[in-house]
């Protein structure tokens, strides 16, 4: 498809931040004064994340992903062809950063029952991501799939993370015993050297391995081939995609945020959680982009939830993220963020234009209470109460803002996926932190290795015992 400057202006993705000032929020809203009083640092939160750009060393080597992997590209559409030729399903085995990002593309870019339509309507194979060890969901997705006709893409960065080897181990047998050359139904992404992938597929020899790159943490990794190469094999524009990221990154060149989306919604986060706002809820009014939600927490929380500054302060900044669906949590939990604690700050995400209508035929005319709804679409009926919504809770001095989607396509995902991306490394910048480690998920990742006897781990085996020994208060 042709891009055109025209296209790109229609399908661009903005924040809509009325809701938030103190214009419509009164005394509850972000003053001018206010707004002015961070202008300074934001300004040196965007020198920062411009000035480190694309440095590996400091896990920022994502920012470049829109323009560094033609050749990568152009391999992963290739793979994917020879896989939707040959496989039935593809299953992603991964964790956190590994499988947040192929879940959350799959459901915002695919038919929403892709796996139940008849395989001549959909553009690729059964799609499922595994990213827990529950006994149940694994032996039960054996029920559905046959591991002969099934690619396993095995991602994981360290190659180390005990969940998904032990899928791989479970899968790897189950293929020896079904007498299949293991190498012919894997692809493995993880990092370029190191780890026990690079070792288990030196092992087998010829198996198709894509690079994590070593300036991508996990949960920044969509847009390498950890999201890449789920999305070709569902038919995914990919390149589109990457347009879309770099678009938004073209968006966010500006200093001053009110010319910058990403800027513009750290800037009014930073601000909210400084004033108490400790939970940011993520909601949005399309079944489509449900798991942006389950990415974006990952996101935010990791990168945000630390205890020390890069000055080695201590500090203990976050926000908890809160995931709701419009509607369907408007008769849930917009009660509470409308009544409750003045300790939330509400994100929507909008969309101009769905792909479907979907018509309200006429109907119950004797009942005037039903029958309003008929000659009206669903897609009118979820716009109305999106802005109800919004307008329920700035009537209750609730800050709320809109990320708003003309439509929802590769182009508009890629600009979203960036928009946030930016945000959370600005906000990072902010608070001073790093925030691209987790030493809080490496620290259950270790305690589980000496729980299960991992050798190396035994002091730490030991201590656990002794901290946490078997129940001593149960009730
Ligand atoms: O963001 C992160 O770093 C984590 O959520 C990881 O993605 C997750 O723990 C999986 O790690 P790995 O890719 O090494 O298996």
């Amino acid at each position: 498809m042709k891009l055109t400057e025209e296209l790109r202006k229609n399908w661009r993705v903005q924040v809509d931040y009325t809701n938030v000032t103190d214009k419509y929020l009164k005394d509850k809203g972000i003053s001018e004064r206010t707004f002015e009083a961070h202008k300074k640092l934001a300004r040196e939160a965007h020198a920062y994340v411009s000035a480190n750009r694309g440095k590996d060393e400091l896990f920022m080597g994502w920012t470049e992903l829109p323009y560094n992997q033609s050749e990568i590209v152009a391999d992963i559409l290739e793979t994917a062809k020879l896989i939707r030729r040959k496989f039935d399903a593809f299953v992603v085995l991964g964790i956190g950063g590994s499988a947040l990002g192929p879940t959350m593309a799959f459901n915002a870019l695919c038919h929403l029952h892709y796996n139940d339509l008849p395989k001549s309507k959909r553009k690729g194979p059964r799609f499922f991501v595994e990213d827990n060890v529950d006994p149940v969901r694994m032996k039960e997705l054996l029920d559905v799939i046959d591991v002969r006709k099934t690619c396993f893409n095995v991602i994981s960065k360290s190659g180390a993370t005990s969940e998904t080897m032990a899928q791989y181990l479970i899968i790897s047998d189950l293929l020896k015993k079904a007498g299949v050359n293991i190498r012919e139904n894997v692809v493995f992404t993880t990092d370029e050297k190191r780890g026990n992938l690079v070792k288990i597929s030196d092992e087998l020899g010829g198996v198709k391995r894509y690079v994590l790159p070593d300036g991508v943490g996990g949960r920044f990794s969509e847009l390498c081939p950890v999201g890449l190469l789920p999305a070709a094999v569902l038919g995914i524009d990919i390149k589109l995609l990457l347009k879309g990221a770099a678009y938004m990154d073209k968006l966010c060149r500006a200093s001053d945020y009110r010319k910058n989306p990403a800027l513009l919604a750290a800037t009014i986060q930073y601000i909210s959680m400084k004033n108490g706002k400790n939970i940011g809820v993520l909601m949005p009014y399309s079944d489509n982009l449900r798991y942006v939600s389950d990415w974006y927490a990952q996101l935010w929380a990791e990168s945000l939830g630390k205890n020390v500054t890069l000055s080695g302060e201590p500090c203990n900044v976050g926000q908890t993220p809160v995931k709701a669906l419009g509607v369907t949590d408007q008769h849930s939990q917009v009660q509470l963020y409308t009544e409750g604690p003045f300790d939330k700050i509400v994100t929507f995400l909008s969309v101009g234009s769905y792909k479907e209508k979907t018509p309200i035929p006429h109907g119950c005319e004797s009942i005037p209470d039903v029958s309003f709804l008929g000659g009206h679409t669903m897609e009118e009926l979820i716009r109305a109460e999106n802005k109800a919504t919004a307008y329920a809770l700035t009537k209750a001095g609730r800050l709320n803002y809109t990320i708003h989607l003309p439509v929802l396509n590769e182009f508009t995902l890629g600009q979203l996926l960036y928009l946030f991306e930016l945000q959370t490394a600005y906000a990072g910048a902010m608070f001073n932190i790093d925030t691209f480690n987790q030493p809080g998920v490496e620290a259950g990742k270790k305690a589980t290795f000496a729980l299960l006897g991992k050798p190396g781990y035994e002091a730490q085996r030991a201590a656990l015992d002794e901290a946490a020994p078997d129940p001593a208060y149960l009730v």
